[in-house]
């Protein structure tokens, strides 16, 4: 018989967000009256912005004409938005990030999955818990092949007791995934806490894959947009950017990771290794580019009018984040987040089972959450709401909460 990769066993059946999707379907067929309310997976519900639209229909027309058709593009990304990225989000704020160093994707969650593929398998991984389960999962599936046992994962306990931020590793760890602001938190970390890390992964040589897919959610001073604001970290990480979650590319799928070509390593015989040479090998053998007209709509986003559409976007988010913070505080729950990302951390009143506390929520106030224990053992009593839904819909599921008698 053929054999299989056996590491998909020792996973969850289903991915955490397919497990609540199967969930709500199965109460929905029970209740087909209920007013479901979905502040469940981080998905965005307002239409594209005006800019946005525009240029994917100009760009659907090019795609008509032979003159201006675009087959193959490059497997990195296109230059006109490369370029429009660097200059952005990096160059306009002091940073030194150059077109090459970006590579544009389908996903923030393709690219931190698929990043494993350039690593070594020996590499101990530093993993949050509670923690974006993508990082967790896609190691097991890699890494624990054949001989390889679990001491391979660090896991940094992010509790009530830190604030939610992990503590440098007791051991030295090879590669660390770092989200902030932080999926489920809602926390972030000020600059002179993101620097201990920078400088923890310079002394030690070790790698951050640093997930920065909501940093248009951060609204207070001293919160870095980006792991190159902290001097040194050029050498020392990876970072990952997302068109879902502020422009609101869900549906669309645009990302786009930066590599910086002072980030090298050494291999087994001493040789030096270039990590954005490696990435870029790795995307052109696996991946053959983001489509052209995604590309086009994700340089919208940087045209002025763009940039206005997407502030405006972000700023009713997180009303409805205010929204949920406040009116659950009101009730009288303890709650975390939702200042700098649009996600509000819950502690489970009266439970620490956070998989209860999903199935009472849904099946008495017919609202849908996430469960903290989805994202790990130090999760459970804990849960996650969203902001994403309208702001009529999070009125409704504040009011609805604190009507609730639990
Ligand atoms: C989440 O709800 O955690 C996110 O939407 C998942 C994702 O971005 O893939």
């Amino acid at each position: 018989m053929f054999s299989i990769n056996e590491n998909y066993l020792k996973l969850n059946e289903s991915y955490l967000f397919s497990t609540i999707e199967s969930k709500v379907n199965g109460f929905t067929r029970n209740h087909p009256q209920a007013d479901i309310i979905r502040l469940g997976i981080g998905d965005v519900t307002l239409p594209l912005p005006p800019s946005v639209i525009a240029a994917l229909h100009k760009a659907v027309d090019e795609m008509a004409d032979k003159s201006t058709f675009h087959g193959y593009g490059p497997e990195q990304g296109y230059a006109f938005l490369r370029e429009t990225i660097a200059k952005n989000d990096f160059i306009d704020r002091g940073l030194d990030i150059a077109a090459d160093e970006i590579f544009i994707s389908d996903g923030a969650k393709s690219d931190t999955g698929n990043i494993g593929d350039i690593l070594g398998d020996a590499n101990v991984i530093g993993i949050t818990d509670p923690v974006y389960p993508v990082y967790l999962d896609t190691n097991i599936m890699r890494i624990l092949q054949s001989s390889i046992t679990s001491s391979k994962i660090l896991f940094l306990t992010c509790s009530e007791e830190n604030k939610f931020l992990p503590e440098l590793p007791p051991k030295r760890v090879d590669v660390i995934y770092l989200c902030y602001p932080n999926n489920p938190s809602g926390t972030v970390m000020t600059r002179a806490q993101l620097k201990k890390w920078v400088d923890y992964a310079l002394e030690n040589e070790s790698l951050i894959l640093f997930d920065a897919a909501y940093e248009a959610y951060i609204t207070e001073d001293d919160i870095p947009h980006s792991i190159f604001e902290i001097e040194g970290a050029k050498s020392c990480a990876i970072e990952f950017r997302s068109f879902s979650k502020n422009a609101g590319f869900t549906g669309l799928r645009c990302s786009y990771t930066v590599v910086p070509k002072a980030l090298k390593t050494v291999t087994s015989t001493k040789k030096e290794v270039s990590l954005n040479a490696l990435w870029r090998r790795r995307q052109s053998t696996k991946f053959n580019g983001t489509a052209y007209i995604i590309q086009r709509a994700a340089e919208a986003v940087y045209s002025p009018e763009g940039r206005k559409e997407v502030r405006s976007m972000v700023d009713y988010y997180m009303q409805n984040a205010a929204i949920i913070r406040e009116g659950l505080a009101e009730k009288g729950w303890t709650v975390f987040g939702g200042v700098n990302a649009p996600y509000i951390w819950l502690k489970c009143p009266d439970t620490t089972d956070s998989w209860a506390f999903f199935d009472r929520l849904l099946q008495e106030c017919h609202i849908v959450g996430t469960p903290g224990v989805g994202f790990g053992l130090k999760g459970e009593g804990y849960f996650r709401l969203t902001a994403f839904n309208s702001h009529e819909k999070t009125l409704e599921a504040v009011q609805r909460i604190k009507n609730w008698k639990q």
